[in-house]
């Protein structure tokens, strides 16, 4: 790839300079640490360029979900190099790669243009709420006793509750990220009915994903995650509209920091809605 006087070779994402991915998502203004980054290259595929002396200068990741669902994600050109075709260079191989599967990825303003002309079509916006999360945040009106800690062998019953909301198998990310996180749950009539996950991220704590049938049930299990984070920074990125699920978000100290689009290509975007599984929280951009 050529891009202004830069000539860019491509390789396998894994086998690209971890330090230099890490630089890159610096320098567009990410929050990533360089285990996220570790993280994101162990659930997926992709690729990097980088220029003669070894700089990282693009990534574009894609995470298979089930056979026939992937997201895309971790789409960067470095500022140095961008509106030359550098983008969508990246794109189109991780298009090429996904085949037919249905797609789904969260757009920035920089990238919304790109990916419309990529066939992607717009289905909601998310919100990705943060700050330092207050002293003794709660659900006061709500009976915070049916929520549960869950253990490594209610991975299964997660699994399933997952699939349901999310209308595709994320087994393989759910089995990495239980062990990074603590999980929280709630169980009816011996039904796994919902579940949250916490896990150490970027500037601080990041929590989802949050799968629930209600958001009173997505508050108390938000609420109890927060619940010893108080005077630390987390976040927590919904597509919930506003009401009582970002109501206590924000009174527990998470406000709206900005938003990025859900686009789908190949299949909408599964619908929220109360009495049925779904999800209240992304388990993170990239991963839908
Ligand atoms: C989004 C991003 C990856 C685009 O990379 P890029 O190398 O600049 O993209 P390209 O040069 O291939 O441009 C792709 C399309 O974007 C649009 N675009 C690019 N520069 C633009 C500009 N200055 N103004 C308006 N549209 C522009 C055009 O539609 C262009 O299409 P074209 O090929 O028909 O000209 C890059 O801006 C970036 O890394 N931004 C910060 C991180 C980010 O937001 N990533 C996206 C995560 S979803």
């Amino acid at each position: 790839m050529r891009l202004q006087s830069f000539d860019l070779a491509t390789q396998d994402i894994a086998e690209a300079d971890l330090d230099g991915l890490h630089a890159l998502s610096i320098s567009v203004g990410w929050p990533h640490r360089r285990s996220d980054w570790s993280l994101f290259r162990s659930l997926g595929r992709g690729l990097a360029a980088f220029d003669d002396i070894g700089r990282v200068f693009a990534s574009a990741m894609w995470f298979d979900h089930g056979e026939t669902v992937a997201t895309i994600g971790m789409v960067i050109t470095s500022p140095r190099v961008q509106t030359h075709g550098g983008g969508r260079f990246m794109m189109e191989h991780i298009l090429r790669e996904c085949g037919a599967r249905s797609l789904m990825l969260n757009s920035t303003r920089a990238a919304h243009a790109l990916y419309l002309s990529l066939g992607f079509e717009v289905q909601a916006v998310v919100c990705q709420m943060q700050g330092i999360v207050r002293e003794g945040s709660g659900a006061p009106k709500l009976d915070a006793s049916a929520v549960e800690v869950l253990a490594p062998d209610d991975l299964p019953r997660i699994v399933a509750l997952d699939k349901a909301a999310f209308g595709a198998d994320r087994s393989v990310v759910l089995t990495r990220l239980a062990p990074l996180s603590r999980i929280v749950g709630i169980r009816r009539n011996g039904h796994l009915e919902a579940y949250a996950m916490r896990r150490p991220f970027g500037r601080g704590t990041v929590i989802g994903p949050v799968v629930a049938h209600s958001e009173d049930d997505a508050i108390l299990l938000s609420a109890s995650l927060l619940g010893d984070l108080g005077g630390r920074f987390a976040r927590l990125d919904t597509r919930q509209p506003e009401g009582r699920f970002r109501t206590f978000l924000q009174s527990s100290g998470l406000e709206l920091y900005d938003t990025v689009k859900t686009m789908t290509r190949g299949a909408p975007l599964a619908a929220v809605r109360p009495g049925q599984p779904g999800i209240y929280a992304l388990a993170a951009q990239p991963l839908g």
